[in-house]
């Protein structure tokens, strides 16, 4: 993780153009995605590589009834590394046995988002100057956020401490608590943002990942609704993220506050995307 976190700056600063020239990303996406599919595809480009791929499955031979892993191995034929983002749990890591280039998960399912998180990290150090000894509220959908789950595992390598807000129903599976236990990482559990809002340094917000909810009744609560009232009593150095899409869980009238950070989150895709592939495709980045 440090080692991406690095070169991002890297590439944060300066851009190198013919660093993976002659180098194809397969950019292959079975989900809807804007930032993750579209930085792929930029972070590629602005490396001197080429991108070939689809945003639409159903333009693919999938729809005539091909396995994802015949689809994967014929497609690591094709590029030098991939990219895949799918619905089902476990995509990636059958995309990987599939295919002999490396596979970066971009989100499988209600699973993991791993290089979100990279994001994540990489905005946290930028926004606070360390990630060691914060205090992080992670809210919203807790049980089906990909990006909760990855960014959860991920802070649990670091002395931080932790906070949980969202309605019982959309709580943290029980085997990421099990793991944060593990690791002696402290944390709480809340149903309401106002809870936490005065000691946190990251407020992580997450939208109810609808498109996962088995029965419609799995309503958003009222309670983890952000709204600029209940920044009255933030700390000074408070910074707001978000994975995006937002839909209704952070008001607006936020965004021009010096708290939203999320807009500055979704920039830092670029290097932090540039960062990992140039670190699978080259075995030294340059300063
Ligand atoms: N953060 C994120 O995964 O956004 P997209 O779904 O637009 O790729």
């Amino acid at each position: 993780m440090e080692m991406v976190l690095t070169t991002a700056l890297i590439f944060q600063k300066k851009s190198q153009p013919d660093l993976l020239k002659g180098s194809i990303l397969a950019s292959c996406f079975f989900e809807p995605s804007t930032r993750t599919r579209l930085s792929f595809e930029s972070a590629m480009h602005r490396l001197g590589g080429s991108v070939i791929g689809f945003s639409d499955a159903s333009t693919t031979s999938i729809k005539k009834g091909e396995s994802l892993f015949d689809s994967m191995k014929v497609i690591g034929s094709y590029a030098d590394i991939l990219v895949i983002r799918h619905p089902q749990e476990g995509s990636a890591e059958i995309a990987a046995r599939a295919a002999s280039p490396p596979v970066l998960n971009a989100g499988d399912g209600a699973h993991q988002h791993p290089t979100q998180t990279l994001i994540d990290l990489f905005t946290i150090q930028e926004s606070q100057g360390t990630i060691e000894n914060l205090h992080i509220a992670l809210a919203g959908d807790l049980k089906y956020g990909r990006t909760i789950h990855s960014l959860s595992l991920a802070l649990s390598q670091y002395p931080v401490r932790l906070y949980f807000v969202s309605s019982e129903n959309l709580s943290l599976p029980l085997e990421i608590i099990h793991e944060l236990r593990e690791k002696g990482i402290e944390f709480s559990i809340h149903e309401k943002l106002e809870e936490v809002i005065s000691q946190v340094d990251i407020l992580y917000m997450t939208r109810p990942q609808k498109e996962r909810f088995a029965h419609s009744c799995n309503n958003f609560s009222e309670n983890c609704l952000l709204k600029k009232s209940h920044l009255a009593k933030a700390k000074k150095n408070l910074r707001i993220l978000h994975p995006l899409p937002r839909l209704k869980e952070i008001e607006e009238s936020i965004d021009e506050t010096p708290f939203a950070n999320y807009f500055q989150q979704a920039a830092n895709a670029i290097p932090v995307r540039m960062a990992l592939l140039a670190l699978f495709l080259k075995e030294k980045v340059p300063h």
